[in-house]
């Protein structure tokens, strides 16, 4: 089935924490960090959420440099990337950031007979039975026009996707942090896997910025798993 190439984002403590216990979206990034996930949002015909990152943190997901936005034009792109959420129970309000920023196309996955009608603006498209049938998904935002998508998180997903085989690159930025907390998110959670099924990276490049990150970039190795 033809899919999108699919590159996970992700910011993590030096422990590889995603977030606190708490789990409040605590800051990772440092600014030249968040300027080159910007880059990667510029890139990207659309930026997908699972279902907790998009209800408890509302996230804007859009590009903000002028320039990048400036140079998608100019490209005959749309000004934004689109926005895709995946989740069993669509419940922002309409004036919610993620449905009103930027004012790019926003596109919601779910499961069959979970949404009583779309918000206005907002392309609902149900997938799956009970729960959203990834693999369909991304072919079926293949069929909407999306070549490339930026996956940013939360752990749940990321989990879901690599799992699946559905994603190419992975981009890590390790900030210089510890947050510790066994019940802390981390890049991939969910049910997690044997050591024989484990996903395999390779290609990596390692770059060490001046706010003391280090950024690795790995491809994924390409395995097929069966579903389920
Ligand atoms: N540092 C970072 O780079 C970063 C980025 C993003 C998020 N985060 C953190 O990650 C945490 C949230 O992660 P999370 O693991 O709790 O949740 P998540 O991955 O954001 O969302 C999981 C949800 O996705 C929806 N979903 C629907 N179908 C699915 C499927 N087939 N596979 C997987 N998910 C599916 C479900 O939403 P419904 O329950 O709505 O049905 C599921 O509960 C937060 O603490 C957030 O701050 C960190």
């Amino acid at each position: 089935m033809a899919r999108p190439y699919v590159l996970i984002n992700v910011a993590a403590t030096a422990d590889g924490k995603i977030d606190t216990v708490e789990r409040r979206g605590a800051a990772i990034s440092s600014e030249g960090d968040r300027a080159r996930v910007d880059q990667l949002r510029a890139a990207a015909d659309a930026v997908m959420v699972g279902g907790r990152t998009l209800h408890a943190e509302d996230p804007r997901l859009t590009v903000r440099s002028d320039v990048l936005r400036a140079e998608r034009r100019a490209q005959g792109r749309p000004e934004q990337p689109a926005k895709v959420g995946i989740t069993s129970r669509f419940q922002l309000p309409p004036e919610s950031r993620f449905l009103t920023a930027g004012g790019g196309r926003v596109i919601v996955l779910v499961p069959s007979g979970s949404v009583d009608g779309s918000p206005s603006g907002v392309e609902v498209y149900e997938c799956g039975q009970g729960r959203v049938d990834l693999v369909h998904a991304m072919a079926l935002l293949t069929d909407l026009g999306i070549e490339r998508v930026l996956v940013e998180g939360g752990g749940t997903l990321n989990f879901e996707l690599l799992r699946l085989g559905l994603v190419d690159e992975l981009q890590l930025y390790l900030a210089p942090l510890v947050f510790g907390g066994a019940s802390a998110p981390t890049l991939a959670d969910g049910a997690g896997l044997a050591r024989d099924a484990a996903i395999l990276l390779h290609a990596p490049e390692v770059k060490i910025g001046q706010d003391g990150g280090v950024l690795l970039t790995y491809m994924v190795k390409r395995r097929v798993l069966s579903p389920g």
